[in-house]
């Protein structure tokens, strides 16, 4: 930053020598200002999520964490809540509200409204003067196409973003299980979601290989769901759905426990309400394809790597994160199917946001592997 003083009020040296020193003032201001400017970098960093939107503040912390549901008034389109908030909604709403889900399968599938709940979520959580206008960090699936990108910065600016990042969901969880993403052994993480599971090989600074599916822990859901009806003619909400599978849903069939569980849904074609009692094996018969479809990602991206890759995975487990990695049993099916070491990350669900904060938190370090719009 310059200022000049312009025009000669007063030729005298001390005024000059006075200017001079005031200018020095000011440009040592400025230079402070552009390097505060560059120390702060990106403030918030963000996981769009098909189930779950997560929030970073830097400096505070995180701050959301809400399902990725959105309620507006279906007549004049006004947003009446986001988040939990929403997702109550679903099935009790009266005829004024609509309900949307902005994500399926891991991309934004409308941007205009993800960005109204993600302004809807940041506004709910705004805290005194914190400020409106973000310099964003949000993650982006690694194998999404050119349009499914600019469907994430548009909501992102769309949402009050002054500068959105798009941080690879790989490099993201990468970082936040502790990769050194520049190391010169390359490992091999899962990232296994709510709409979409990926998978990618890390290392030499690079994404060396990725591929993803657009299955996730909602395809299960939706696999239980359907089994129900065609089997008992019980139409179950998907909340429930959800949490038979957290709970009945086994990967690997010789795991299944001797438990059972009341399920409770409305009869089709009837009404009125109908119960049964289910055990997990009949639950994991169920969601065999969703979940095989998950192995053979993983099994594929194995079939190609080079000999030295595979000699340097020898070495680390694959690294499992995202919600679906806590199904039961899929660790241990992937180790029976590929012969390879598995782990689940800590926090699971939290990985990629980990990732994305410590960019949020040391931008310079990290900041090659964003893409800036
Ligand atoms: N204990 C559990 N057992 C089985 N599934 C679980 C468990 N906990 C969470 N999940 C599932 O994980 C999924 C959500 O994971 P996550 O929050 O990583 O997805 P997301 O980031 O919103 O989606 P995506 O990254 O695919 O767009 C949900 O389908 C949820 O039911
Ligand atoms: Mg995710």
């Amino acid at each position: 930053m310059e200022f000049y003083i312009l025009g000669t009020i007063n030729s005298q040296p001390r005024f000059q020598r006075w200017s001079e020193k005031l200018n020095g003032h000011i440009d040592k201001l400025g230079r402070a200002i552009v390097a505060f400017r560059d120390r702060v970098g990106v403030e918030l960093a963000v996981d769009l999520g098909t189930t779950n939107t997560r929030m970073y503040m830097r400096g505070r912390g995180m701050f959301v964490d809400e399902p990725s549901v959105l309620a507006t008034n279906s007549v004049d389109g006004r947003p009446l809540a986001a988040g939990f908030k929403a997702r109550n909604l679903i099935g009790r709403s009266p005829d004024y509200v609509a309900l949307h889900k902005p994500l399926c399968a891991g991309v934004i599938s409308d941007a205009g409204h993800a960005a109204l709940m993600l302004r809807h979520l940041l506004d709910s959580a705004r805290k005194g003067n914190s400020p409106r206008c973000y310099r964003m960090a949000v993650t982006s699936p690694s194998c999404g196409t050119r349009l499914e990108r600019r469907a994430i910065i548009e909501a992102a600016t769309k949402s009050g973003a002054g500068k959105v990042y798009l941080a690879p969901t790989l490099i993201a969880a990468a970082i936040g299980v502790g990769y050194k993403i520049d190391s010169p052994r390359a490992r091999m993480l899962a990232i296994l979601g709510g709409g979409v599971c990926e998978v990618g090989i890390v290392g030499l600074g690079h994404i060396i290989y990725s591929d993803a599916a657009r299955v996730g822990g909602e395809t299960i859901d939706y696999a239980i769901y359907e089994y129900l009806l065609h089997r008992y003619n019980i139409q179950v909400t998907m909340e429930m759905a959800e949490k038979i599978k957290e709970k009945l849903a086994y990967a690997e069939s010789s795991l299944t426990p001797h438990e059972t569980m009341r399920v409770t849904g409305r009869e089709a074609g009837k009404g009125g309400l109908k119960s049964i009692e289910m055990g997990p094996s009949e639950i994991s018969r169920a969601v065999e394809t969703p979940i095989n479809s998950i192995v053979d990602l993983i099994q594929e991206a194995l079939d190609n790597c080079s000999p030295a890759l595979l000699s340097d995975m020898e070495n680390f487990p694959i690294v499992l994160s995202g919600g679906l990695s806590l199904l039961h049993g899929l660790p241990e099916l992937i180790v029976r199917m590929t012969g390879f070491r598995v782990v689940v990350a800590a926090n699971p669900s939290y990985t990629a946001l980990k990732g994305c904060s410590a960019v949020v938190d040391d931008p310079k370090q990290h900041i090659h592997f964003l893409s800036q719009a």
